[in-house]
This record gives C-alpha cells, structure tokens and sequence, in this order.
C-alpha cells in the first residue's frame, strides 16, 4: 500500500469522505460494532476518554436507521380532560400531512420540514448550505458539518411575495413575522417555536379579525412528535423534564373554554421524540437517580408524561403509554463508570453492546495517514483556514506522537485525542491567516503547539522559563 504521504504537497489533494463513518478515525472496531448494533436495534454504551469520537460514532449510527413509521399525537378526552389520549399512527401517505395550507385558518403546530425553506433557516432548522433539517441547539449541520447561518436572507421568496418583517440578526429566531400571499389572498403570518422539532403558525387573513387564542386550543388532536422530526436527540446534565416530558402550567387547569386543553400542554421528553430513533445520552452517569426512569423507559418501550411541579396545575395531568422505543447510545468517561446504575449497564450488556475507545494507535505509516486525512476534514469543515503544507503535516504527527507518550504513556504511537488535535490545526490555521499566507508552515504548527496548551500548562510554561531559558525560542513570537 502506498503511503498518503508520500508525493504530498498539500493537505488539499486529500478528498475526504463524505460517509460519516468513514470520517472516524483510528476507532475501527468500534465503528464495526456499531454498525451491527444499529442494524439489529441494540443499545451501545461507549467509553473512553474526551473528544475522541463518541459523538461521531452516534450521529454516524443514526445514518443507518431507516425512516420512522410512527407519529405521536394527542387527542383531547372529553371524559377526562387531565388524561389526553395518545395516538400512535402508522403513516398513511398524504392522508397524514399536516395542516395543509389551503383554508383561510391557520395551521397549528408544523414539522420543521413544512416551513418555508427562508424560515426554516432563519430559525435555525435547515443548513443553508446542504438544506439538511437539525435542530436549532445544533450549531451545526449534521450532514456536511457548515456552521448554520440563521442571518441568510434569500432572494427567492415564498409564493414570490414573501417578505420578512422581523430582520433581528441573531443566531436562531424563536418566533418570526412575515407577510405572505397564499392563493391571492394576504395573510400576516407567525411562527413560533414551539419545541426542537415542532413550530406552531399563526396566519391572519388581513383585513380580517386576529385569530384568538380560545380558537386556536379548540383543536382536538396534535402532534407530540412529528413524522419529520429529527429523531437523534441528544441529552447531556438532563433534567427530568427534559429526559421525561413535562406538562406546562395553565392557572385555569383543563378547565373547559377557560384553560388551555392539558393535550396541548404536553411537553414531549427527549425519551419519546428519540422514539423509533437514536437517544444519545452524553455521560450517562452525570444522570444520576434519573437514569432508573431511563431504564423503565427502556424495558417498557413506552412511559407515561406528567407535570412535574407539584405546585402547578400540570401535577394532574397524565398521559399514559407514550411510546418511547429508542436505541440508547450512552457515552461514559472511563474514570466515571462506576456511576452508571448496575441495572442500566446489565441491561445494556443483555440487550447490546459497551465499546471502549482507544485514544491512541500504533505510530506506523498507515496511521500516519490516517491522522494525515483527519488534518484534510478538519480544515475542510472549518472552512476558514488554508490547508497545510507537507511538512506542517508532519509537524502535526510529531505532535501527535507526543500527545500520545504524554497523556497515555505509550511509546510510538499516535494520539486519538483528535478534538485536541484539531484544535491545534485550528490554531496553526488561524496563524497562517494572520501572516497572510496561503498555506499552514511548519513554524505555525510549532506555534499552534505553545497557544493550544491549556492555560494550566502555559503558566507552567511561563514560570519554568522564568527560571530557565524559554523551552524553544521559535515558539514565541
Ligand atoms: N475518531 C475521530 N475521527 C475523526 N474526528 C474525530 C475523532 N474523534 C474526535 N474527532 C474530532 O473531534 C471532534 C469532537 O469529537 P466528539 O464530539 O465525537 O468527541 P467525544 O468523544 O464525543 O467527546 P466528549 O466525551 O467530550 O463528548 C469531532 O467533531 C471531530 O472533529
Ligand atoms: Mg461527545
């Protein structure tokens, strides 16, 4: 096999694949193991130290599950008002579609996927880039990694007459005005964010009366969680009401034409929108007495919503059997394994599968190009810096190297730690536009190395060299 780098001049010549499990680096059982666990719907537990691709391996797994077939909704129960029924409905076509926008109403509650794409971006569900839907918490695109730019403002507007009113710049709007024309008529629209996945759209037909309130809960029926819905939810330090669902305060309780109808107070937890999907849960054992919900949850496939305040009206509301059939992906620093509930972890042993990852590899050429290609991604994905010459590279493996007798104390051999490694190409990236220059050198790389360090270890740094000579000269500047 021939070695990557050899005949290289810039990291610019390396295509990068596009597969998201091609793009991890260095973890390759786990990323077979993985893969079956996925396919046969088994829950992983993976291990190992910060930033070396947990992450990664869990949004990759998503990828692999195919489409859901449920959709959660909620009906009103005439009966009993505080128990909202639960409907979990197989798709059937177009008779599913939401809300169609077709009557002088409104439509209630949407997927992110039925926005107008200009809304869908400006409030942080679409990339503008790719046009693939996450959430707004997500910085970033799932699929090619851009940073989402929530201040596009497109030229192609909506039914060509689609004008903005709201024109705040800031990173994701939770609720934005328009003025759109819908079959000749005129209609003042408003979208709001209701959750993650779910936006509720007010439209007023102009000239007529707004739409009150009163009108807009004598729906019967809702969505909980949508057939469009991202299902990778991804939980970390949760609360109960983010892992279980909650039910929102109304001071008039259910109370007929004076409350809020308890279906439409239902806040759905991350358990039942990861339905059919992938939970990924990171550090597990930061969960702590919740994770026995959790593995309830599991064993039963479905768990019951409640309002969690025992002071607030949502105390009396329950909805029971909420489905809730996710693959749990947990992610766990090593040192914190005895955390994990006993019973969680037996169960994920029974049911799937607990994968270390290494955080270093053998130092030998076909790993040095493997850390050769994650130099390529990570200037790619960063799109701000210049690629990086062929000796800068091999600064970076020298880099490596050390990290790796450093942090793990083994010789010969190549670090794993690859978010600390990329931040290093970051640095070294920034550098080389500072001094104007096309490509990353190798003195940017040896620059990178001091300002990468830790603040911790800089002041080491700078009382040793009180003492003695400054470690290497080149380094500062
Ligand atoms: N094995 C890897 N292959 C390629 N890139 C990696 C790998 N590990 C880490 N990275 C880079 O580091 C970034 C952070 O990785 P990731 O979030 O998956 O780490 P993590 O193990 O989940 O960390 P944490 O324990 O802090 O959550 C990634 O976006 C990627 O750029
Ligand atoms: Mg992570």
């Amino acid at each position: 096999m021939t070695s990557l780098l050899n005949g290289l001049e810039t990291t610019a010549q390396i295509e990068s694949p596009k597969n998201l499990f091609q793009r991890i680096i260095g973890q390759d059982p786990a990323v077979s193991i993985v893969q079956s666990a996925v396919k046969q719907r088994r829950h992983v537990l993976l291990c190992g130290v910060p930033g070396i691709g947990k992450s990664m391996l869990a949004k990759a797994a998503y990828t692999l599950l195919s489409p859901p077939t449920q959709e959660i909704r909620l009906r009103k129960n005439p009966e009993q008002p505080d128990r909202p029924i639960v409907v979990a409905s197989q798709f059937e076509g177009e008779q599913q579609k939401l809300d169609e926008v077709s009557e002088n109403n409104f439509a209630l509650y949407v997927a992110p996927d039925r926005l107008p794409v200009d809304v869908s971006i400006k409030m942080g569900f679409r990339c503008s880039r790719c046009g693939s839907l996450s959430v707004p918490s997500e910085p970033s695109c799932v699929d090619c990694g851009a940073t989402k730019r929530c201040d596009w403002t497109g030229s192609d507007s909506y039914h060509g007459l689609f004008r903005m009113l709201d024109v705040v710049q800031e990173p994701a709007l939770r609720t934005l005005t328009s003025l759109e024309d819908i079959a000749g008529m005129s209609y003042h629209v408003t979208y709001e964010r209701y959750r993650d996945n779910e936006i509720a759209v007010t439209r007023r037909l102009l000239g007529n009366n707004t739409v009150s309130k009163m009108e807009k809960t004598a729906h019967d029926e809702r969505v909980l969680v949508g057939r469009n819905t991202i299902r990778f939810i991804r939980v970390s330090g949760a609360s109960h009401v983010e892992l279980l669902g909650d039910i929102k305060h109304d001071p008039y309780g259910s109370a007929e034409a004076l409350g809020m109808a308890a279906h439409l107070r239902v806040i759905p937890g991350a358990i039942h929108e990861a339905h059919e999907g992938i939970l990924y849960i990171d550090e597990v054992s930061a969960l702590g007495p919740h994770q026995s919900h959790l593995l309830t949850a599991m064993q039963d496939r479905s768990y019951p919503i409640s309002g969690h305040n025992p002071l607030g009206s949502g105390a009396a509301v329950r909805v029971d059997n909420v489905p809730c059939d996710f693959i749990l992906f947990a992610s766990c620093n090593t040192e914190n394994i005895s955390g994990i509930l006993p019973a969680l972890r037996s169960r994920i042993r029974g049911y799937g599968y607990e994968v270390m990852l290494s955080s270093w590899m053998k130092k030998n050429a076909e790993n040095e190009d493997k850390i050769t290609r994650f130099i390529s991604q990570t200037v790619e994905e960063d799109g701000k810096i210049p690629h990086l010459t062929r000796g800068s590279v091999e600064e970076v493996i020298r880099v490596a190297e050390r990290m790796a007798t450093q942090l793990d104390g083994q010789k010969n051999a190549l670090t794993l730690r690859l978010r600390e490694l990329g931040g290093l190409v970051r640095i070294a990236g920034d550098l080389a536009v500072q001094d104007d220059e096309q490509l990353v050198q190798t003195t940017h790389v040896k620059r990178a190395e001091v300002l990468s360090k830790g603040i911790d270890m800089i002041d080491l740094c700078s009382q040793s060299c009180k003492r003695t000579e400054p470690l290497n000269k080149d380094y500062f500047f």
